[in-house]
This record gives structure tokens, C-alpha cells and sequence, in this order.
């Protein structure tokens, strides 16, 4: 068993998001103020500070502590984190792709803005973010920074979140897709920008070989369980606790694994997965806790 799964016990993880879920909307709010256009600004807004968990930027500022930085060091990329991942949702809900009407609790962007808007609301962010982490970042050697900048690139590029938003899109209503595309699909739509997410508050913090590839496994391992959750939510939540239509994938025939291997199996999945995350951060002891907390997390989540 894995040896936190005692200590944190202790650990309040939902003081924990609370406090941190504050700061980075603070943060957020703060790196994009209405000013002219105030049109897209207000869009820009409306997506980013709505109601999300904001695990990636949590978890940036996380690894960042445990590899020995601060939050301050963390902050701009973990604001970073969110801007790209909110970007990604506008563009996930518009008509030509998932055409989705709700989102955080309330009308997807494009539902208030206008297509155009959201569109530009999400090449906003994708842009900013970059900006926002190169031109903030304070007491990090620019190596470090530049790193992060690169492999944020590729992250979100057709090498990661793109193409498995391209290959999800062209797998929808086949009924022979098999597991190993179904795995490409979730490991690039999600897993990459989760990777990255993980990866980057360490690299601020010029941790060593070893800790990035604990890391590089804990991440690959929640975030491919993220997506897992995510889609067995779609079948078992309901739209109050999600924020979003509920059973959209089984409408819209997108291939699952609740829908290649059936919904106990699929929790089991995602179970084991987290088990071996946590696990691979164990070397680590205590300083681990907050990252194996949030791997929990990801399983008992119910939105
Ligand atoms: C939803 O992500 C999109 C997926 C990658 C499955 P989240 O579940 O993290 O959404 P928010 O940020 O909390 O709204
Ligand atoms: C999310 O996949 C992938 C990205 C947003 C990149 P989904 O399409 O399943 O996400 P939800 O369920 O709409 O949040
Ligand atoms: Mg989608
Ligand atoms: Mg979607
Ligand atoms: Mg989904």
C-alpha cells in the first residue's frame, strides 16, 4: 500500500483546493483586466474565472513546492496552465465540435458571445498564456522558463492536445475503434496538457532527472485517469453537479472506455492507475502528500 495513503489521512485536502483554487483566480483575474475591445476581454473572462477545479494550475503549484520551489516561482505558468486549458474547452463546445450549451455552470461562450468571439476568446488565451509566463516568472533561470515554453508548445500543439482532439472528432460514431487509438485520443486531448501541467512547476524548480521522471509517470498516470473519470461522469453525474451536459458522449457516439470495456471495469482502470501514480511518488515521503491527495482526487471526484 502506498505509504501516504495513511498519512493523508491528515491531510484537508479540500482546505487545500480552497485556498489554492482563490489564489489562482485571483491571479487569473488580475493578468486579464477589461479594457478595449472590452468584448473579447469580457468573453475571455467569462470562460476563464467561471467554476473550475483548476487541477492543472494546483498541480503545477504542487510540484513545483515539492521539488523544492515556491508558489511565486509557479504562478505565471500555473495562470498559463489555465488560460490554455480554458481556451481548449471554448474551442471543445462550439457547434463544430462538441456543440455544447453548457459549461462551469452556465452558457458555453459561444452562447453568449457569438462564434466569432469564442473563437477569438480562445486564440486570446492560447497567445496570452505564453506571454503572461514568459514576461511574470521572477527568480527562475531562463532555461528553466524557456524549457517550459517549449514543452508547453508541444503539449497543446498537433502533438498533443490537437491531434487527440482531431483523432476523438474522427472517432466519433465508428464502432471499430480500437483500444489503442481510444488511448492516443485520451493521452493527447488530456493526458498531455495534465503532463505538462505536473512537469513544468518541477523544471521552474530545477529538479533533477530523477524527480521529472517520477513526475513524467505520476502525471501519465492521473491524466489518462482523469479522462477515464471524465467520461464515466458523462454517463453517471448529472448536468447540477457536472456544470455541463450530461450524457453527450453516448449522443454524439464518441468511443470511451466505459464504452469499450463498460462502466466497473472502467472505474477499476482509473483505480489502479491512480494506485501506481501515488506510488511512484512514495521515494518522496511526506513532501508527496499534496500530489497523491490530488491523485485521490481524481478518482472520488463527482464533478
Ligand atoms: C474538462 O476538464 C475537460 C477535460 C479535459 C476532460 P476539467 O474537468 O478539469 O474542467 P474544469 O476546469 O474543472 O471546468
Ligand atoms: C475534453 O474532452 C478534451 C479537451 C477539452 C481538450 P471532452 O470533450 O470529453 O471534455 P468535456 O466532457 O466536454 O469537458
Ligand atoms: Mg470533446
Ligand atoms: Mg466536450
Ligand atoms: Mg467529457
Amino acid at each position: 500500500m502506498s505509504q501516504a495513503t495513511g498519512v493523508s489521512a491528515k491531510f484537508d485536502l479540500s482546505a487545500y483546493l480552497k485556498e489554492r483554487q482563490q489564489w489562482i483566480e485571483e491571479a487569473l483575474s488580475a493578468a486579464i483586466p477589461v479594457r478595449y475591445p472590452e468584448r473579447i476581454y469580457e468573453a475571455m473572462r467569462y470562460s476563464l474565472l467561471g467554476s473550475g477545479k483548476r487541477l492543472r494550475p494546483i498541480l503545477c503549484l504542487a510540484s513545483c513546492e515539492l521539488a523544492g520551489g515556491t508558489v511565486e516561482m509557479a504562478m505565471p505558468t500555473a495562470c498559463a496552465l489555465e488560460m490554455v486549458h480554458t481556451m481548449s474547452l471554448i474551442h471543445d463546445d462550439l457547434p463544430a465540435m462538441d456543440n455544447d450549451d453548457y459549461r462551469r455552470g452556465r452558457l458555453t461562450n459561444h452562447k453568449i458571445y457569438g462564434e466569432a468571439i469564442a473563437i477569438l476568446s480562445g486564440d486570446g488565451l492560447l497567445a496570452y498564456a505564453f506571454e503572461w509566463l514568459v514576461r511574470q516568472t521572477r527568480g527562475v533561470p531562463a532555461e528553466a522558463v524557456l524549457e517550459v515554453v517549449a514543452r508547453l508548445g508541444h503539449a497543446v500543439a498537433a502533438t498533443g492536445l490537437v491531434g487527440g482532439q482531431v483523432v476523438d472528432l474522427e472517432s466519433e460514431g465508428k464502432t471499430d475503434v480500437s483500444l489503442e487509438t481510444l488511448h492516443f485520443i485520451h493521452t493527447h486531448k488530456t493526458g498531455a496538457l495534465l503532463e505538462i501541467s505536473v512537469v513544468s512547476g518541477a523544471i521552474l524548480a530545477g529538479a533533477g532527472q530523477d524527480l521529472i521522471e517520477a513526475l513524467t509517470d505520476y502525471a501519465q498516470k492521473i491524466g489518462l485517469a482523469f479522462q477515464i473519470v471524465d467520461d464515466i461522469l458523462d454517463i453517471t453525474g448529472t448536468t447540477e453537479e457536472l456544470g455541463k451536459t450530461t450524457g453527450k458522449d453516448q449522443k454524439a457516439r464518441k468511443v470511451t472506455y466505459p464504452s469499450l470495456w463498460g462502466l466497473e471495469e472502467s472505474r477499476r482502470q482509473a483505480e489502479q492507475l491512480v494506485y501506481e501514480a501515488k506510488n511512484r511518488l512514495d521515494p518522496w515521503g511526506d513532501k508527496a502528500i499534496p500530489l497523491q491527495a490530488l491523485a485521490d482526487f481524481i478518482v472520488a471526484r463527482t464533478h
